[in-house]
């Protein structure tokens, strides 16, 4: 299953695939590529270190979304390698329809927060600031509603008396790192179904 990865930001989710990779507990997928729309950014770092071929590629910072020919680049650019499977690991930039029709039906995201509750941004941070008990991560099929794709795997995290945010975030990541390269086995292994 040959998959590439996007990201934005520090890369922990990334670098817990190619950790699983390296350690052959990621079944049939390959990694084949990993792309960030910040030049500087961790995720291509994590990817450098373990020789997996990554990019920066352009796109409009004063948007949130990809469009036009920042769109048709990223595109063409990930075309070339046929993928099976895109995970979005912390990218943050909001696909739109063209891209989304291209890759249908093979792009699944993380979110930190147990969706339906806290889509959107700064997840982690508003569940704790609501005070509720149970938190936790998302895995989940991407369409054209943001944060709204069918689920297909979420873990739990506890909100207890005394925790601070500091915590908790780390609580929801541990909990990423553990459910992202366990439900990209199973996707590979066809445990886990694509949507037809
Ligand atoms: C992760 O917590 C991921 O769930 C979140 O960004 C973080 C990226 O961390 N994604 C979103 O908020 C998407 N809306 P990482 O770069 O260390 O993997």
């Amino acid at each position: 299953m040959k998959t590439i990865i996007l990201g934005s930001g520090k890369g922990s989710n990334a670098g817990a695939l190619l950790d699983a990779s390296s350690q052959n507990l990621l079944g049939s997928t390959q990694i084949v590529g990993v792309f960030s729309d910040v030049a500087e950014s961790g995720v291509l770092k994590i990817a450098d270190s373990h020789n997996i071929e990554n990019d920066y590629l352009r796109s409009d910072s004063s948007s949130a979304k990809l469009t036009g020919e920042d769109e048709q680049l990223w595109m063409d650019s990930l075309s070339e390698y046929n993928p099976d499977l895109i995970i979005l690991a912390g990218f943050m930039k909001i696909l739109q329809d063209p891209f989304l029709k291209k890759f249908h039906n093979s792009i699944i995201n993380i979110h930190p927060s147990l969706l339906p509750s806290f889509k959107g941004l700064r997840s982690i941070e508003r569940a704790f600031d609501m005070g509720v008990r149970i938190t936790g991560c998302t895995i989940h099929w991407v369409n054209s509603d943001i944060d709204g794709g069918k689920i297909i795997a979420q873990a739990p995290v506890r909100i207890m008396e005394g925790d601070n945010l500091e915590i908790v975030t780390a609580r929801v990541h541990a909990a990423e790192h553990m459910l992202l390269p366990w439900v990209v086995s199973d996707l590979s292994q066809g445990i886990i179904p694509f949507p037809k």
